[in-house]
């Protein structure tokens, strides 16, 4: 039963933003409580990549297709945001060359192409003079390549500040370094307490606090899906003048990313240390060789910055989407690889079912759990 149309999000990563603007759109009041600056959490540490194709996995087929429903309104997703906040978002339509160095990758790279077109997806083979034809800065000593045309990009940081232009200028408002301690909830949701120990009442609270979920007290066992940090290393480079690369480029230890800005964003590891901030050189040292194997000209590319993100990542490597057993209480948290990619479906898909009480299709088998059912493999 709705009681109003006023609703807290807590966290102001795109899993927050993007359900925040549209719900704002359908005429609801919404409040973004963020814990630190906008851009702190895991959404302006990605590279921006919107790769299904290219990263599908084996097994991950509900998820592709998430993630394809996701990639396909994204023409949409740019337009409305582009002209909702003025902002560029460096929507790149290139897409990947997937490639591999030796004969091992190129074995891979073979079983990926059948994987591809065992689901219908579309990805060209390119042998070597091919693809160096497409990229002159790649190694001649790669094997051969796939093209992936339907794969794009954005730029995560410029989408996080587009999306919060979005949300304001629809009567939104947003909180930043407003850290939120718990939910307060009895034989009801009541509301919000934050850490300063005000209490907030509100009907309606959308919990979009990627891995920092856990961290949020007040709320009974078995609703909240495990979410842990999953963590990436990541550099950026000089992209040099003219660019070393146009396409977004995934070798078998690293993925490069041109923007349209100069800079070429190298990406990133998959570490299990939680919360550690702390960058490694062991991390860089494989990414940079990842990188440089495949495009040598890296070597010489200054290295303009660095930095550590957190993956929220669940046990099935699902996103969990929509309304808990706790009315009111809505998640969207779990978005692991692929928060920037399925921005869109979250953001329409999730707001259409908070604001009619209508699970959309699409989000069924990612809805939250009840507590009392078993808990989803783990992969
Ligand atoms: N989607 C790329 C990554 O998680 O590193």
């Amino acid at each position: 039963m709705t009681k109003n149309r006023r609703i807290a999000v807590i966290g102001a990563g795109i899993a927050g933003l993007g359900p925040a603007w549209q719900l704002a759109r359908r005429g609801w009041d919404v409040e973004v409580f963020e814990a630190g600056t906008l851009g702190a959490g895991a959404t302006s540490k990605a590279g921006g990549m919107l790769a299904p194709t290219a990263e599908a996995t084996y097994e991950e087929e509900e998820l592709l297709a998430l993630e394809l429903e996701s990639l396909h309104a994204y023409p949409r997703w740019i337009d409305e945001l582009q002209s909702a906040a003025d902002v560029d978002v460096d929507y790149r339509t290139e897409g990947t060359l997937i490639v591999a160095i030796d004969r091992d990758d190129a074995e891979a790279l073979d079983r990926l192409h059948d994987y591809h077109q065992r689901l219908g997806l579309t990805a060209e083979r390119l042998d070597r003079s091919q693809a160096l034809e497409l990229e002159p800065g790649l190694s001649p000593r790669i094997h051969r390549a796939l093209r992936v045309t339907s794969d794009v990009q954005v730029d995560p940081a410029a989408m996080l500040n587009a999306l919060a232009v979005a949300v304001t200028r629809q009567g939104g408002t947003i909180h930043e370094e407003c850290p939120v301690e718990a939910l307060d909830i009895d034989d009801a949701l009541r509301g919000l307490i934050l850490k300063d120990g005000r209490r907030l009442p509100f009907d309606h609270v959308l919990l979009a606090t990627g891995a920092w979920t856990p961290q949020i007290g007040g709320i009974p066992e078995g609703v909240l899906p495990h979410v842990r940090p999953v963590r990436g290393q990541m550099l950026c480079l000089g992209l040099g003048d003219p660019p070393l690369l146009r396409h977004v480029l995934r070798a078998p230890d690293a993925y490069l990313i041109p923007k349209s800005d100069g800079r070429l964003l190298v990406g990133a590891t998959m570490e299990e240390r939680g919360f550690d901030p702390h960058p490694t050189a062991g991390g860089f040292m494989d990414l940079l060789v990842g990188a440089w194997e495949a495009l040598p000209g890296v070597y010489d590319a200054p290295v303009l910055d660095t930095w550590v993100g957190f993956r929220p990542i669940t046990l099935s490597n699902h996103p969990t989407l929509g309304p808990t057993d706790i009315e009111g209480l809505y998640l969207s948290v779990g978005h692991g690889r692929n928060g920037i990619l399925l921005a869109p479906t979250t953001a329409y898909e999730l707001a259409s079912w908070i604001d009619s009480g209508e699970p959309p299709e699409i989000l069924r088998s990612f809805a939250p759990r009840s507590p009392s059912s078993p808990p989803p493999p783990a992969r």
